[in-house]
């Protein structure tokens, strides 16, 4: 038990402090949620009922590309629900004694969060499943023909599971949420909105024309918008006059590296390589893996989100191809040509 939760301490103590300015920007409650509207929506019908049946939660998954606020609203549910909300993650639950030590250790009503859950191991998933489905945990005791089993109770809590690929969920375990939601890509007002509120909670001012070009290139995640935000009060304070405008904003997303899509460099020279080496694709995505020396679960959950959502990328039968924005985007021809300047 004690081992467990060392690990869980040292993983959060890793980046304390980008850890606190993260929570405080993040919103409390539903009321203060911006976005993901239909899941919102929904979730606020569910703790309600609820509430009003004594009940726990039914539980919960919640899918999409990384970084769309998952672990957010899962604060937000427990701080709805006036509950305590545990922190862990499949890869972080290494064996079953792990997940009977978590379990053990709720209280009645509470929420588990579990991110990536879809890299449980398989024997962790399987004490899951009495536990969501029954609020108990078989354990077995002892060896060979002595062994036997015994069911200890747990407190009716809230599982929420949290993926980016809903696909790579064992049916059984998929079917045991009572609630499934999609979470998708913030449009540009969205973003506008969240960043303001952040801004005012940093307590710097930003112009409507910055707001707009930094929502325009936080690939539709308010986790990288409020990165970009902290980004640039950063030169503003440093290099300007301490507040946000369109010189400072334009200066530090160049200092960044950061173009007008919101890409940089690892997402360019995705699309370079398949452009350069494929001609323009289709090309399979292990062999872009190969090429550019990233895991190709990492290229499919973080960099194609939001390429094939931009429109620079295809998912074909075949594999990726790119757009003729891509090459647009990239300042070539569609006939991948580099174009003149003059
Ligand atoms: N910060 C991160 N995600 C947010 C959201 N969806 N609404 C408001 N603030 C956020």
């Amino acid at each position: 038990m004690m081992e467990y939760e060392e690990r869980i301490t040292a993983a959060s103590a890793m980046n304390v402090e980008e850890e606190v300015m993260e929570l405080s920007l993040r919103p409390k409650r539903l009321a203060d949620y911006i976005g993901q509207k239909t899941v919102a929506e929904n979730l606020k019908v569910f703790i309600d009922a609820a509430q009003m049946r004594n009940e726990p939660l039914d539980h919960v998954l919640f899918y999409g590309p990384p970084g769309l606020g998952k672990t957010t609203l899962a604060g937000i549910i427990a701080n709805e629900l006036g509950v305590e909300l545990r922190i862990t993650s499949g890869p972080a639950i290494e064996r079953a004694g792990d997940l009977a030590a978590i379990l053990t250790n709720l209280n009645e009503g509470d929420v588990l969060f579990i991110d990536e859950i879809h890299r449980l191991n398989r024997s962790v998933e399987e004490v899951l499943y009495s536990a969501m489905e029954d609020y108990a945990l078989d354990i077995i005791i002892g060896k060979g023909p002595s062994a036997r089993s015994i069911r200890l109770d747990l407190a009716r809590f809230t599982l929420i599971g949290a993926t980016t690929r809903a696909g790579s969920l064992s049916a059984p375990l998929r079917d045991r949420f009572g609630v499934v939601c999609k979470f998708e890509m913030y449009k540009e007002d969205e973003l506008m909105e969240i960043i303001r509120r952040s801004a005012s909670i940093l307590n710097v001012q930003i112009d409507d024309e910055s707001l707009r070009a930094l929502a325009r290139r936080s690939r539709g995640t308010p986790r990288v918008a409020n990165r970009l935000l902290k980004r640039v009060r950063d030169f503003s304070q440093v290099k300007g006059t301490g507040a946000i405008d369109l010189d400072i904003t334009g200066k530090t997303l160049k200092s960044l590296g950061i173009d007008e899509l919101g890409l940089e460099g690892l997402d360019r020279e995705i699309l370079r390589l398949i452009i350069d080496r494929f001609k323009g694709g289709p090309v399979g995505i292990d062999t872009i893996a190969a090429a550019i020396g990233e895991e190709r679960v990492t290229i499919e959950d973080v960099y194609e989100p939001y390429l094939i959502q931009a429109g620079l990328l295809h998912r074909t039968q075949k594999g990726r191809m790119v757009s003729q924005e891509a090459y647009r985007h990239l300042g070539l021809d569609p006939q991948g040509e580099e174009q003149m300047s003059l």
